[in-house]
C-alpha cells in the first residue's frame, strides 16, 4: 500500500516544525485565534515599549544544533573593534563636549557571516521560511518585507565573548529580530530606553542622562536562549552589557528588509563583515540612491 504523496508545503511545515514550536505558536497558520492573539500581543508591546520578547520560539533541540554550528564557525569569526557614539556618525568637534554625539564608547563583537552557514543550517531553514517573513511582517507592522540578497549579512550569528562590549546606540533600520542562542555565565543583558526620542524631538539631554548613568528609564532584560525578540530600535536607545566569564552571547539575526535587492556598500560589508563579495561590488553600481549609506 502507497500512502498519499506529502505536499512541499507538507513537508516544509514538517521540518519546520522542528525548529519553531508550532503547536505552542502556530505561525504557518496565519488565521488561527493563537496566531492573531500573538501578533495583536507582539504589536501592543511594540507600540509601548518598542520591544516584544516571544519565550521558547525555538525548539530547545534546534537551539542546540544552532549552538553547535556557531561554535564549529567559531573560528571564522569576523572580530570588529570600533569606537561610536549613539548615532554611528563620526566626531563632530564643533559641538560642545557633553553633546551625546560625542559621546563614543568602544565596541568588540563579531559576526559568522551567513554565506558560511552550514548545509542543513537551522537558521538558514528558519529564514528561507515564507511563512517567519510573513509572521514578521505582521508582528512589526511593515509589509512587504522579505528576506535580503545580502549573501554576508542576511541571518548571521552576532557573538560576543568575555570582555566584550556593544555601547549605547540608535539603529538606522525600523526594525531587528534576533534569536538568543546562548547567554553568557555573567553580562550580556539587554538594556533599552523606550521611546527615548521621537521623530520631533532627539532629546539629547535624556540621551546624555543615560549615558551618565540614570538607570531611571532603563529597562532590563535577558532573553532565554530560544527566545524570539522583535525590537523597534531607531527610538529606543540600547546597548549589551559587558559580556563576562564563560560562555558567549551568540544570538542570530534574521535580517528582514524593505529592498531585497539592495545590499550592503562594499566598504560596509568589509567594515562588519570581514570582506565584500562580488555581489556587493555589482549592486554598488544599481542603487536607487546616491545617499552616503
Ligand atoms: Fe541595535
Amino acid at each position: 500500500m502507497t500512502s498519499a504523496p506529502v505536499s512541499t508545503t507538507e513537508q516544509s511545515i514538517r521540518s519546520l516544525a522542528c525548529i519553531i514550536d508550532l503547536e505552542r505558536y502556530p505561525i504557518h497558520q496565519p488565521d488561527n485565534p493563537r496566531t492573531q492573539a500573538l501578533v495583536a500581543q507582539c504589536r501592543a508591546q511594540l507600540d509601548e515599549t518598542g520591544c516584544s520578547v516571544v519565550p521558547d520560539f525555538i525548539r530547545p533541540e534546534a537551539v542546540a544544533r544552532m549552538r553547535a554550528e556557531a561554535y564549529r564557525l567559531r573560528e571564522r569569526t569576523f572580530w570588529s573593534k570600533q569606537s561610536h557614539n549613539p548615532y554611528m556618525t563620526a566626531e563632530d568637534l564643533s559641538l560642545p563636549e557633553t553633546h551625546p554625539k560625542r559621546f563614543f564608547e568602544r565596541r568588540t563583537s563579531g559576526f559568522i557571516n551567513s554565506d558560511i552557514l552550514e548545509t542543513d543550517s537551522d537558521l538558514r531553514a528558519l529564514y528561507d521560511w515564507d511563512a517567519m517573513t510573513r509572521f514578521v511582517g505582521a508582528c512589526v507592522g511593515v509589509w512587504p518585507i522579505y528576506q535580503w540578497a545580502d549573501p554576508l549579512a542576511r541571518c548571521p550569528y552576532a557573538i560576543m565573548e568575555d570582555g566584550h562590549y556593544f555601547p549605547w546606540h540608535f539603529d538606522g533600520n525600523e526594525f531587528t529580530i534576533s534569536v538568543s542562542v546562548e547567554q553568557p555565565e555573567q553580562g550580556g543583558e539587554f538594556e533599552y530606553v523606550p521611546n527615548m526620542r521621537s521623530v520631533e524631538d532627539e532629546s539629547f539631554e535624556g540621551v546624555r542622562r543615560v549615558l551618565d548613568g540614570d538607570r531611571s528609564r532603563v529597562h532590563r532584560l535577558i532573553w532565554e536562549p530560544g527566545a524570539l525578540q522583535l525590537f523597534k530600535g531607531r527610538y529606543s536607545l540600547h546597548r549589551v552589557t559587558r559580556v563576562e566569564g564563560k560562555g558567549a552571547w551568540i544570538t542570530a539575526l534574521p535580517t528582514y528588509v524593505l529592498d531585497p535587492e539592495t545590499v550592503n556598500r562594499p566598504e560596509r560589508a568589509k567594515q562588519f563583515y570581514g570582506y565584500a563579495m562580488p555581489i556587493h561590488y555589482e549592486r554598488e553600481t544599481t542603487r536607487p540612491d546616491r545617499l552616503t549609506d
